[in-house]
């Protein structure tokens, strides 16, 4: 029900585990602040994916910079085409993005893949109005805003930069050092956990749609000739998939299959991609999505990023709507070919043949004293467009005269003077350029659904009670330890109790106050597996024991101290 999300956010402040930042100034759009609670489970779930998708798969982690300078963005296609449709109110001046006004008042489903003329003629057709005030937005022009959050780099305007959309870009533009780590080599996988800014037009339900989040990518650089997936290891896992074709047809559903028949198929037609999505459906449900409220949905033709062949969504429910949590896209040569493009530097890897080849290769070696007076200062580049030609286009050294250009004019030079000849080399390899697969993760939204989907409300003696059932692996607090009462030696023998487990490594908080119901209430609504409670037969027993509270069933269970901590490590490890 959508009252579980406003419960969840009321609760998510009270407790610590997000908020708007900057509320002493009024808050603003876009921005929150993990609390202590949050902090701590974030971190759990990014180590959770640190440990599943870069250690357990063998891959690398870097940590890049989140501002970086315009050429990268003019090379990766942010610059011209990471927009969204604007519309402003003549009369308040709310903005709002166009697409999501036609989706929340019409039939339209994805508005964000029409053009903008066409949102336009649907805004007027409906008679669109305002969400803040009511103005009419018929006449309204729609405009494409840029979500990259501009800055400059030093004093003065000359080097613009801009805070990175996606952590993705960190990765590629380092790849002519990361193929040396990875000794040339693919395939091979880059993570990194950070920071991303995109200045979204009309910020959304709490931290899933901000101005500023946590990405958790993977970019695998793959030889699309030779590299397989192990798909063996994932064939079975089970999934819910919402493929394009089903969502376009007027009576299409989920196929609940696995992944293995999904490929054989051909519902997912990249393994990959395939691949990853095997791996990431188990790694959701360890760390505390439903998997009643879980599915992977395709995107349509019209949905795609510029950079991306095909897509999957990993997707929640939330009140009701499919929330993206991640997605999975087939990137192709895309960005390394731009990169290469743009830059100065070798975005292929070197790839050795089983045995040397021999090939024609058409070379030139034009006659200088002939380019030195004709072309003054510039023989140069008339020798670069030259080779250039002789390697893409052989033919055109077939009659007397071949054309280039140079500056805008075009010049006519003899064939006999361009040196032209085409020779046999025996090569030991190619240049290649790798194609990426990419699992792009947002880990707040997956914060905000394993809060959401491990929300629950029941009765515990006659009361009314809220808990949160998170997976003991990423709670942030896993032990309450309580003195019964406040007395010293109950004290004395809690805090020794908090030192071994700290020493054990777990996560403990202490409380003495109020009576014990409202400290377990506590815990709770914070979602603490254990509490601890030491009471008087703990200090008078010669075999010493402890009151243990599970959180779900509220069981209790006298446990040896001794045994204490491994106990509860052994359930913390899962
Ligand atoms: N490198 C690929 C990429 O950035 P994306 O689908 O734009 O792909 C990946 O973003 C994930 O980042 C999304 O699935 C979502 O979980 C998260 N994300 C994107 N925009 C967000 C926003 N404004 N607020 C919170 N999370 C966001």
């Amino acid at each position: 029900t959508a009252a579980t999300s406003e419960k969840l956010v009321e609760l998510a402040k009270r407790r610590g585990y997000f908020f708007q930042s900057s509320g002493a100034y009024g808050g603003v759009g876009g921005f929150y602040t993990f609390g202590p609670q949050g902090a701590s489970l974030k971190g759990n779930v990014e180590d959770a994916w640190r440990d599943r998708f870069a250690v357990a798969e063998g891959n690398m982690e870097i940590d890049a910079p989140t501002i970086m300078p315009e050429p990268v963005f003019e090379a990766s296609g942010h610059l011209d085409g990471f927009d969204d449709m604007l519309i402003e109110c003549p009369e308040c001046g709310a903005s709002s993005r166009a697409d999501h006004l036609v989706e929340d008042n019409t039939e339209y489903e994805d508005a964000e893949s029409l053009p903008i003329p066409e949102v336009e003629e649907v805004i007027a057709e409906y008679e669109l109005v305002c969400p803040e005030c009511g103005a009419g937005l018929a006449d309204v022009a729609v405009e494409a805003f840029n979500l990259m959050f501009a800055t400059n780099i030093g004093p003065g305007d000359s080097d613009p930069g801009y805070l990175r959309p996606e952590t993705a870009q960190g990765i590629f533009v380092e790849f002519p050092r990361l193929k040396e780590y990875a000794r040339n080599q693919l395939p091979f996988g880059v993570t990194q956990i950070g920071r991303a800014y995109r200045n979204e037009i009309s910020p959304r339900r709490s931290i899933i749609r901000t101005r500023e989040f946590t990405q958790a990518e993977l970019e695998y650089f793959v030889d699309p000739e030779e590299d397989e997936p192990d798909l063996e290891s994932v064939a079975d896992v089970e999934v819910t998939l919402y493929p394009a074709s089903e969502q376009n047809s007027e009576d299409g559903s989920e196929i609940e299959t696995t992944i293995g028949d999904a490929v054989s198929e051909g519902i997912i037609g990249d393994e990959w991609v395939a691949y990853f999505l095997g791996v990431a459906k188990p790694w959701y449900d360890s760390v505390g999505v439903d998997m009643d409220r879980f599915r992977f949905r395709q995107h349509l033709s019209g949905e795609r990023a510029h950079y991306a062949a095909d897509c999957w969504d990993a997707e929640s429910e939330i009140d009701g709507n499919w929330i993206e949590m991640a997605g999975f896209a087939y990137r192709g040569d895309y960005d390394l070919s731009k990169h290469e493009e743009y830059s100065d530097d070798r975005f292929t890897i070197f790839k050795q043949y089983d045995e040397p080849k021999t090939v024609e290769r058409a070379t030139v070696d034009p006659d200088m004293s002939y380019l030195g007076p004709e072309f003054g200062g510039d023989a140069q580049a008339v020798v670069s467009e030259l080779e250039t030609l002789a390697a893409r286009d052989r033919a055109a050294f077939e009659g007397d005269t071949i054309e280039i250009g140079l500056e805008g004019e075009s010049h006519e030079i003899p064939v006999a003077k361009t040196g032209f000849a085409v020779e046999e080399q025996t090569e030991a390899g190619e240049h290649i350029t790798p194609h990426v697969v990419e699992p792009s993760f947002g880990v707040d939204r997956l914060v905000y659904t394993v809060l959401h989907h491990g929300y629950r409300e029941d009765e515990v003696s006659g009361e009314e009670r809220t808990y949160l059932e998170l997976e003991p692996e990423v709670a942030p607090t896993f032990v309450g330890v309580f003195p019964l009462q406040s007395d010293d030696e109950l004290v004395a023998y809690a805090d020794e109790i908090v030192a071994d487990l700290r020493d054990a490594g777990l996560s403990v908080t202490y409380d003495d106050s109020g009576n014990i119901g409202r400290r377990y209430r506590r815990q709770d609504e914070v979602g603490t597996p254990f509490c601890v409670t030491v009471d008087y037969e703990t200090v008078e027993e010669t075999e010493t024991t402890v009151t243990v509270r599970e959180r779900d069933t509220t069981d209790q269970k006298r446990l040896s101290v001794d045994d204490l901590a491994e106990t509860l490590s052994a359930i913390r490890a899962g």
